[in-house]
C-alpha cells in the first residue's frame, strides 16, 4: 500500500529521517527520487542522526557512495552522475547493498533493475512554499511493513 507523508519544512524532513532510522533493519534498501533540491540528502542526514552517526554527513554526489557507522552501517549512494548500469559493479553496488547494512540510494530510480526485489521507493515532490510530499511505494513485504510503521511514526510524532 502507498503511504504519504507531508513535510512542511526542512526540519520535518530531517525528523522523518530520524524516525525511519529507529525502524531500520539490516539489509533494508530505500531508493530516493525527486528533483534536485527536493530534500533527499536532507532526509538521509536525519536517518544518519537517528542511527547515531557522529560525523557530518555530506551529499555523496561526487563520491557516488559514502559509508557511515552508526547503530547500523549506513551506505549513502547518489547515482546522479552514473551513466550506465555496468558502472554499478565498479562501485560494488550489489555487494554493498547486500552487506547487512542499510542503503539509501539517491536517484535509485535511474537503475530500477539494480534494486533488490523488496525495497522502499521514496519520491519527494516539491509543493507550495517549502512543503514536500513524500510518497512511499514499497515493492515487497519488508518494505511494506517499513512504510506502514514509518508513516504511523511520523503521524504520532509530537516533535513533528
Ligand atoms: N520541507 C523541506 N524538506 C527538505 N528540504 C527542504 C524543505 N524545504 C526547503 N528545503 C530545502 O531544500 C533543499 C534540499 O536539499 P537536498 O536535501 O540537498 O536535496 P536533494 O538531495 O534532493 O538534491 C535544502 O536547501 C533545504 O533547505
Ligand atoms: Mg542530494
Amino acid at each position: 500500500m502507498r503511504h504519504e507523508i507531508i513535510s512542511p519544512t526542512e526540519a520535518t524532513t530531517y525528523r522523518a529521517g530520524e524516525l525511519i532510522a529507529d525502524l531500520l533493519a539490516p539489509g533494508d534498501v530505500v531508493s530516493l527520487s525527486g528533483d534536485l533540491g527536493a530534500g533527499k540528502t536532507c532526509l538521509v542526514k536525519g536517518v544518519s542522526a537517528g542511527l547515531g552517526v557522529i560525523e557530518n554527513v555530506t551529499s555523496p554526489t561526487f563520491n557516488i557512495m559514502l559509508e557511515h557507522h552508526g547503530r547500523l552501517e549506513l551506505f549513502h549512494f547518489d547515482l546522479y552522475r552514473l551513466e550506465r548500469a555496468e558502472q554499478l559493479e565498479d562501485i560494488d553496488f550489489y555487494g554493498t547493498t547486500e552487506a547487512g547494512g542499510v542503503s539509501f540510494i539517491e536517484w535509485g530510480e535511474r537503475f530500477p533493475e539494480a534494486l533488490p526485489e523488496d525495497h522502499l521507493s521514496v519520491d519527494i515532490l516539491i509543493g507550495d512554499d517549502d512543503s514536500r510530499l513524500i510518497v512511499l511505494s514499497p515493492s515487497g513485504p519488508r518494505a511494506s511493513a517499513l512504510a506502514e510503521d514509518w508513516s504511523a511514526a511520523v503521524l504520532s510524532d509530537v516533535g513533528a
